[in-house]
């Protein structure tokens, strides 16, 4: 079968190839064989294959965060799972046909939901949510301020907001983002400047925003701190800027904003199966109700790897670009 291999770290266009391993073979008892169907490729993808993420692969390996695909076979005394479920794999490596692994690594979806976009549940999905739950008590008409609202998470965290009745400004790069991300639910979308609070201010009649969400970091965090109401938390999940975060020592001493750090993978190893798995199953059902959706941009099979790195690694892009092992 076809597998996805880092070679080497490095550019991820260059560093990245299809090769050919053994099939994984019939499941043992306890484990599941499960046909990968659609891979998001995500940054964190790129950061790991590139030598900047927090854990450094030891090439040659396998690769791949995030895969969905349904359970070709069961082993004995598998209960949870039949074959035809669909399923997405908790572990890492998914860049591959088929993964046989215990059962406990996969976490099951209402089997109406689409493949591609239950291939970005897993990270980007989970990420807005627990984003929006863990660390201030929103109810509805609050406000949140996110930036990089155009990404996978940022559409998310706007859509799953706007179910629940919260109310999102929306920081992006492009005005030309401002229509579809308002059709998604977004309250306010803004271009990012200097000028952001007062812009923010005026666009909100002086809300107060308990809640500022960060992937830039870099000086995109500290305006976004100085859009939050005192004694506010911003959260930082990303570094799009490749720079370290930088915000001003006002807001924290005279203004009592709280920095604080989220990875989904650290939360992840803190919860029990049974509450990851009810957490994927809550939002599986928000794919399959419509609040939840976002475009793929392209497509590509293993044998264009290659391709399919590049292709990620552009910017001002309209969706995800996936991977489809199994064509
Ligand atoms: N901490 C965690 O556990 C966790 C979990 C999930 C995701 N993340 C992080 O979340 C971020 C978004 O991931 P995603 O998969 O949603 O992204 P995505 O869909 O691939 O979109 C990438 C986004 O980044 C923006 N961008 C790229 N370079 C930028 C820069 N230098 N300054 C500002 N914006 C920039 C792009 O804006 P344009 O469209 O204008 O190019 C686009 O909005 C990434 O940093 C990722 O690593 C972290």
């Amino acid at each position: 079968m076809k597998s996805a291999e880092l070679i080497a770290i490095g550019p991820a266009e260059k560093t990245v190839r299809c090769i050919e391993v053994p099939d994984p073979g019939a499941p043992a008892a306890g484990e599941v064989l499960v046909d990968i169907v659609a891979c998001s490729i995500n940054p964190a993808d790129i950061l790991t294959i590139e030598g900047n993420y927090a854990t450094q692969p030891a090439p040659p390996c396998a690769l791949g965060i995030e895969g969905a695909g349904t359970v070709a076979a069961v082993g004995s005394g598998v209960t949870r799972l039949k074959v035809g479920d669909k399923v997405i794999s908790l572990g890492r490596n998914n860049w591959v046909q088929r993964i046989r692994d215990k059962a406990e690594s996969f976490a099951r979806l209402p089997n109406e939901v689409d493949l591609a976009q239950a291939a970005m549940l897993k990270v980007n999905v989970a990420t807005a949510h627990l984003m929006l739950s863990n660390y201030v008590d929103l109810k509805r008409g609050d406000w949140v301020i996110q930036n990089v609202a155009n990404s996978g998470v940022g559409i998310n965290l706007i859509s799953l907001a706007h179910a629940d009745g919260i109310r999102t400004v929306n920081v992006v790069r492009r005005a030309e983002l401002a229509a579809p991300l308002k059709k998604r639910g977004a309250d306010v979308v803004i271009v990012d400047g200097p000028d952001l609070a007062e812009r923010v201010a005026e666009e909100t009649g002086n809300a107060a925003i308990g809640l500022g969400i960060d992937a830039v970091a870099g000086t995109a965090v500290g305006r976004l701190a100085q859009c939050v109401a005192e004694g506010g938390t911003v959260v930082n999940y990303g570094l799009m800027s490749g720079e370290p975060c930088q915000v001003d020592a006002f807001q924290f001493v005279f203004r009592d904003i709280h920095l604080v750090g989220f990875w989904l993978a650290k939360l992840m190893r803190s919860m029990k199966f049974e509450e990851i798995q009810a957490m994927y199953e809550k939002l599986g059902a928000r794919l399959l109700d419509g609040t939840i959706h976002v475009a793929v941009e392209a497509s590509y099979p293993l044998e264009e790897i290659a391709e399919a790195m590049a292709h990620a690694k552009r910017e001002s892009r309209g969706g995800k670009v996936q991977l489809r092992p199994n064509g």
